[in-house]
């Protein structure tokens, strides 16, 4: 099995220090050690994957490497007694395509702890739609709802809307049966929102709070942020008593400046979202809730399917440039 060639995109750093991407083929003795070798169907975009595969050192530290944090395929190796060959599994999170050899490619190799069982109900190109940006916004949606946020107590903000994550939020939202506000920033994408299930659609400049002012009036049930900054502390301050708001991203700043009174006065909860090293029993419940009553039947109208690894270079420069919407998925022969 070792000396089987496959074939991945290899990102290489020149001696000038720039970066280069090649379709090469590697051997299964290449990559890393690992309880569960799986043979690659489909994997999914990212920003991260574009930093990893422009030679961002934050997200991956040597290269030559594959990056593709998420990947779905099957079971071609086990050492593991809970994975069996054959079986159709998927990964996200963890180190892969970071600083392990990632999902570009026909193979990759993993613990069986990074590795989550296909939920029924779920096909693996379906799992690859959602990845790491829809499990991230199924986790936002989890963890607001179970922090009581119901859909009797108001309508729900959504900032960053028109991101893989912010779509797939204001989408499960909407099929819950939540009123959701989904902010629209720089191009106009109204009508795609309304088509997600958005109630309403707002501009940037009607969620980003200049006064100043501790505590604003409620207009929220809870919130899903994706922004941070001046919107993450604007949707604080206006969410009201009991209510709660995620932050899962810095799309606009690293930073939250915000007083007390939210949480003193209003007793709103900040919850942090991470889907990287997510506990593995939270992690399949909420992939048991996007294959169940959080699936969503119109996945395409947010979907671009990259037919090769080939292709992955142009919507790689897409990412870079700010340009992609939805997600974008590449099949992976
Ligand atoms: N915590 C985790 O585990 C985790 C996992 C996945 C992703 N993330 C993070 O979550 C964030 C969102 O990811 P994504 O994949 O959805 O990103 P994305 O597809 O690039 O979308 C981000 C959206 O934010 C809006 N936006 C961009 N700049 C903005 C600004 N300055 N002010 C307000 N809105 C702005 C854009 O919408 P408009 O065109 O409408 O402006 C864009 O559609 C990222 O920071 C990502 O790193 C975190």
């Amino acid at each position: 099995m070792d000396d089987i060639d496959f074939r991945a995109m290899v990102v290489t750093e020149t001696a000038e220090k720039k970066f280069t991407r090649e379709i090469k083929q590697r051997q299964i003795n290449d990559l890393p050690d690992g309880d569960v070798l799986i043979n690659v169907q489909y994997s999914s975009l990212n920003y991260k994957d574009a930093l990893s595969a422009s030679g961002n050192k934050g997200v991956t530290r040597k290269y030559p490497h594959t990056p593709g944090i998420d990947a779905a395929g099957v079971v071609s190796d086990s050492k593991s007694p809970d994975f069996k060959l054959g079986e159709q599994v998927l990964v996200t999170g963890y180190d892969l395509g970071m600083n392990t050899s990632g999902g570009y490619a026909e193979y990759i190799r993993v613990p069986a702890h990074w590795v989550v069982k296909l939920p029924q109900n779920l096909t693996l190109r379906e799992s690859m739609v959602y990845g790491t940006a829809g499990f991230t916004a199924a986790l936002s949606c989890f963890k607001l709802i179970n922090s009581g946020v119901t859909p009797d107590k108001g309508p729900v903000l959504v900032t960053g809307a028109t991101g893989g994550v912010g779509s797939i939020a204001t989408a499960i939202l909407a099929k819950s049966g939540y009123e959701v506000v989904a902010v629209n920033g720089i191009v106009d994408e109204a009508e795609y929102l309304l088509q997600l299930g958005a109630k309403e659609v707002i501009n940037i400049a009607d969620a980003d709070d200049q006064s100043g002012r501790p505590l604003l009036k409620p207009r929220w049930a809870g919130a899903i942020d994706t922004v941070a900054g001046n919107l993450l502390s604007t949707a604080i301050k206006t969410t009201q008593y009991g209510g709660a708001v995620t932050c899962c991203g810095n799309v606009g700043s690293t930073e939250l400046h915000s007083s007390i009174f939210p949480f003193i006065l209003n007793g709103i909860t900040l919850l942090g979202i991470d889907s990287v090293n997510c506990p593995v029993d939270m992690r399949m419940q909420v992939w048991n809730r996007v294959a169940s009553d959080w699936k969503l039947e119109h996945l395409d109208k947010i979907t671009t399917e990259l037919p090769s690894l080939e292709a992955l270079d142009e919507r790689i420069e897409l990412i870079l440039a700010g340009k992609s919407r939805g997600r974008a998925i590449v099949k992976i022969p």
